[in-house]
């Protein structure tokens, strides 16, 4: 199965996607890496692994919607079967999330629906929430609020800051982005209806 990676950052999902395919842990070929940051560090594990990175300029483009077109060609242009965004930053236009449905996966580092939006980890502690963690979930056009396929959950511990609260979540991010990619590859999941299905039922 072809999958196609959106990565705006350090690109940490997308090397355990890569080391995951690398080690027989996941029968998939990661085809092309998408970028709004033709810095990011996803762009450079893209290319010492060998796979096509393509960065395009958010401010080359008039409008969001320019933008996505642009990009969204180019992602279309590999074939994915499968479209993971691993820390994508940008919000995306409903028409190129409308036209994937159930293609389109993104991994949010917090227990959805709470904390949604950026600076999840701040917002957890603010809350004196004691527990936290990751989603993956079905990308639709609300951000961060399409179907929840898979949770990761960690304690927050009572001198947690920042820094080691998000150590400890994204710790358990890479195992549960591999373990959805895996179940989603193999067809074990999958959106119906705008619900997720496992082993096909709902
Ligand atoms: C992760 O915490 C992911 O959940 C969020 O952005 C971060 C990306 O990390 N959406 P990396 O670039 O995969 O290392």
């Amino acid at each position: 199965r072809r999958i196609a990676v959106l990565a705006s950052g350090r690109g940490s999902n997308l090397q355990a996607l890569i080391d995951a395919i690398a080690g027989g842990d996941l029968a998939a070929e990661v085809v092309g890496v998408f970028s709004d940051r033709s810095r990011a560090g996803a762009v450079e594990r893209a290319r010492a692994a060998g796979i096509p990175a393509v960065s395009l300029r958010p401010r080359d483009f008039d409008t969001r919607a320019a933008f996505d077109e642009a990009l969204f060609s180019r992602v279309d242009d590999v074939q994915p079967d499968l479209i993971v965004c691993a820390g994508y930053m940008r919000l995306l236009s409903a028409d190129v999330v409308e036209a994937r449905e159930g293609r389109m996966i993104n991994i949010h580092p917090s227990l959805l629906p709470a904390f949604k939006g950026l600076h999840t980890h701040q917002l957890a502690l603010d809350a004196g929430a004691t527990e936290h963690g990751a989603s993956v979930h079905f990308v639709t056009a609300e951000l961060d609020g399409g179907p929840v396929i898979a949770q990761a959950r960690v304690p927050v511990l009572p001198d947690d800051d920042v820094e080691r609260l998000s150590a400890r979540v994204l710790a358990r991010e890479h195992p549960l982005l591999l373990a959805t990619v895996g179940a989603l590859v193999e067809g074990r999941v999958r959106l119906v209806d705008g619900q997720v299905c496992d082993h096909g039922r709902p």
